[in-house]
C-alpha cells in the first residue's frame, strides 16, 4: 500500500478487499478481539472542521486497536495560528507520532503534510475528498448486496462536485459499481475524474437518474466551508432532493445512504431518512470498522 491515504487513488483493488474482510472480520469478532496492531503507537488526530463521526469513530478505533489516540484542535496548534509551516509541522509530528489523521480545508494542505511526513497521513475529509467515508459506504454496499460491480447501481444526488461526489466518482472507479451523479449544470461533476470511466456518468434530471437504483445516496447542499454560498445553493439543489417521489421510480428494494449529519426537509425528506430504506447507522457504524482495517494495514504493519 502507499504510504498515505488521502483519496481513494491510493489503494488498488486487491487492497480494499484485504481491507474489507479486515474490517468484516474486526466488526465480527469487535468484543472478543486480541488484535492490537497499534500497541505502543501514538496516532494524531489533527481536526480544522467539526465532527461527531470521523473523531469519535477514528479515538474508538486507535484504542481498540491497542494504540494512543492524540486529539489536536488544529486552532490551538501553532500551525492554526500561522505561526509554523506545514513542513515544520509534519516534521516534528513524524518524531513523535506512529500516524497522522487530519481533517482541515484544503486537500493541498494534507499533501504537503504526507509529502513532508514519514508516517502515514491518513485524510479524513478535505474540502475535495472525503475517502474514508466512502470506503466505508462501499464497504456498506457490499454488505447489502454481496458484490461490487456493474450490476450494482448508486445515484448520488446533490452537488456534483462535492467532497463526497468526488470521492463516491473515485469510489466507483475503484470498485466498478454503476454510478449516476445526479447533479444540475452549474454543479456538474468534474470531467476529469469521469474520464474513462464507462461505469460513471452524469445526469441532470431527477427523475431521469432514479430509474433502475438501488442505493441513492445525498449530502448536505452547504458544506463546511461554503456557508456563504448557502442562499444559491439552497434554490439550485431544491429540484435535488431525495423524496418518495424519487424513491418510487428507484428500483423496488432500493436503500438510501447519507454520510450524516443529515438536514430533513433540505436535501431528504424525513420519511426517506427515518424509513425503511434507509441505512444511514448501518452506513455511520461501518466508519469505524472499515477504519480499524485502514489503520491496521496502513500503520500497524510498521
Ligand atoms: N460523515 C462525517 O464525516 O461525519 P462527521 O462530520 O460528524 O465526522
Amino acid at each position: 500500500m502507499n504510504k498515505d491515504f488521502l483519496t481513494l487513488q491510493d489503494i488498488n483493488q486487491d487492497e480494499m478487499w484485504q481491507i474489507f474482510e479486515l474490517a468484516a472480520k474486526l466488526k465480527k469478532e469487535r468484543n472478543t478481539s486480541d488484535f492490537k496492531p497499534l500497541a505502543g503507537k501514538s496516532i494524531g488526530l489533527i481536526f480544522a472542521k467539526s465532527s461527531t463521526r470521523t473523531r469519535v469513530s477514528f479515538e474508538v478505533g486507535v484504542h481498540e486497536l491497542g494504540g494512543n489516540p492524540l486529539y489536536l484542535d488544529q486552532g490551538k496548534m501553532q500551525i492554526g495560528r500561522g505561526s509554523e509551516t506545514v513542513g515544520d509541522t509534519a516534521k516534528v509530528l513524524s518524531r513523535y507520532l506512529h500516524g497522522i489523521v487530519i481533517r482541515t480545508y484544503a486537500h493541498a494542505e494534507v499533501e504537503e503534510l504526507a509529502r513532508e511526513a514519514n508516517i502515514p497521513v491518513i485524510n479524513a475529509l478535505t474540502n475535495e475528498y472525503h475517502p474514508c467515508q466512502l470506503l466505508a459506504d462501499l464497504f456498506t454496499i457490499y454488505e447489502y448486496s454481496g458484490k461490487l460491480d456493474r450490476s450494482v447501481k448508486v445515484g448520488f444526488y446533490g452537488d456534483g462536485r462535492s467532497n463526497i461526489a468526488n470521492s463516491m466518482i473515485l469510489a466507483a472507479r475503484l470498485s466498478g459499481i454503476d454510478l449516476v451523479v445526479c447533479a444540475p449544470e452549474e454543479e456538474r461533476p468534474d470531467e476529469a475524474l469521469m474520464a474513462n470511466a464507462p461505469n460513471v456518468r452524469w445526469e441532470s434530471d431527477p427523475k431521469k437518474a432514479a430509474k433502475d437504483l438501488q442505493y441513492i445516496y445525498t449530502d448536505v447542499w452547504v458544506s463546511m466551508g461554503f456557508e456563504e454560498e448557502k442562499a444559491r445553493r439552497m434554490a439550485l439543489f431544491q429540484p435535488y432532493q431525495v423524496n418518495r417521489a424519487i424513491f418510487d421510480l428507484a428500483a423496488p428494494d432500493c436503500k438510501f445512504l447519507h454520510c450524516l449529519p443529515a438536514h430533513r426537509g433540505e436535501e431528504v425528506s424525513a420519511d426517506i431518512l427515518d424509513g425503511k430504506c434507509s441505512i444511514v447507522y448501518d452506513e455511520a457504524e461501518n466508519r469505524l470498522h472499515v477504519q480499524k482495517a485502514l489503520m491496521a494495514k496502513l500503520i500497524g504493519k510498521n
